[in-house]
C-alpha cells in the first residue's frame, strides 16, 4: 500500500483530469467512495494514464445499508476496474458492528474483487467484534486523523494488530492551517502547514489521504519526502491534540 493517497471527496469539477495529474506527479493511491460521485471519473483516469494498474492502489467502501459482495460489483462497474485494492465499510451501522456487510467483503475478497478489506469510522471495540466473529482483521482503518484530532490508544492497538491508519481529513479541511504552532514549525522547516500535516503522518506510520482539486496543492501535497520533522517537533505536534474533528466528532477514543 503507498504511504500517501489522494482523497477525491467533493473533487468532482474534473475528476478524471485531476486524477491523471495526480497520477503523473507520482500519486499512487487513489480513495473514493460511491457517494463522492468521483468512481467514474477515477476509472477513466486510470484507463488514460499510462501507469499500470498494478501500480495503482484504489480504495472505495461500500455503504452501510448496502449488500457488500453486490455492492463491491456495482462500484467495481462504475470505477471501471476488475478489483479493488482495498474496498472498506465507509462506517458502521446504527446498531452492531456490521458483520453481514463484513462476511460480504469477505467473500468479496476470496472471489478477487478485493485485493484488502477494511473498516472506516470504526471504534475499538467495534472491530474487535467483526474479528471475533470471523476470525479476519480488517487491513485498514480510515479516520479521521490529524495533529488536532488523534489517538494514541488507537495508534497503539493498530498497531499491536497490524492495522494501518489511513488519516483521512488530514488537512482539517484547511481550518486548522492556521494555527500559530504549526505555522511556526513550517517555518522552520521551509514548509507549508499543509506538508507539516502530510509529514507527521508519514513519521507517525499513519498513511494520509489529502484531497486537491488545485493543481499547486496536489504537487505542494507530494513535496514531502525531503525533509524530516525532529522528535521534539514531532512531539510538539503530537501536543496539538484536542479531539479535534472537522466533521463534528471523532469515532473513536
Ligand atoms: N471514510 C470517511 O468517512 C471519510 C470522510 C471524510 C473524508 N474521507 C477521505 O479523505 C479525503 C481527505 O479529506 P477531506 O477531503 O475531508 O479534507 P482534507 O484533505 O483535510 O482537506 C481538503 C481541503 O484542503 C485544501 N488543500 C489541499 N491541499 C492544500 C494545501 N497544500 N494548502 C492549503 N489547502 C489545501 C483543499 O483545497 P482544493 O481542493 O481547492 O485544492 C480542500 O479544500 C477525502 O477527500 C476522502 O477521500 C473519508
Amino acid at each position: 500500500m503507498p504511504i500517501l493517497g489522494l482523497g477525491t471527496w467533493q473533487l468532482t469539477k474534473d475528476t478524471a483530469g485531476t486524477v491523471e495529474a495526480a497520477l503523473r506527479l507520482g500519486y499512487r493511491m487513489i480513495d473514493t467512495a460511491e457517494d463522492y460521485g468521483t468512481q467514474p471519473g477515477i476509472g477513466e483516469a486510470i484507463k488514460r494514464n499510462a501507469t499500470a494498474r498494478d501500480r495503482i492502489y484504489v480504495v472505495t467502501k461500500v455503504e452501510e445499508t448496502d449488500d457488500a459482495y453486490e455492492a463491491t460489483r456495482r462500484y467495481l462497474d462504475e470505477l471501471q476496474l476488475d478489483y479493488a485494492d482495498l474496498m472498506l465499510i465507509h462506517r458502521p451501522p446504527p446498531s452492531g458492528a456490521g458483520e453481514e456487510l463484513w462476511r460480504g467483503l469477505i467473500r468479496a475478497k476470496k472471489d478477487g474483487l478485493a485485493r484488502d478489506i477494511g473498516v472506516s469510522n470504526y471504534a475499538i471495540d467495534l472491530i474487535e467484534i467483526l474479528i471475533r466473529a470471523t476470525g479476519e482483521t480488517p487491513t485498514v482503518n480510515q479516520i479521521e486523523w490529524s495533529p488536532f484530532g488523534h489517538s494514541d490508544k488507537m495508534l497503539t492497538y493498530c498497531q499491536q494488530r497490524q492495522i494501518v491508519i489511513q488519516a483521512y481529513s488530514p488537512l482539517t479541511r484547511t481550518k486548522r492551517l492556521d494555527d500559530n504552532t504549526l505555522g511556526a514549525l513550517a517555518a522552520k522547516y521551509g514548509k507549508t502547514p499543509a506538508q507539516m500535516l502530510i509529514r507527521w503522518n508519514l513519521q507517525r506510520g499513519t498513511v494520509p489521504l489529502p484531497k486537491a482539486n488545485r493543481r499547486e496543492h496536489l504537487q505542494e501535497n507530494f513535496q514531502i519526502f525531503d525533509f524530516e520533522i525532529s522528535r521534539d517537533d514531532m512531539a510538539s505536534i503530537n501536543g496539538l491534540n484536542e479531539g479535534y474533528s472537522s466533521l463534528g466528532t471523532l469515532p473513536y477514543d
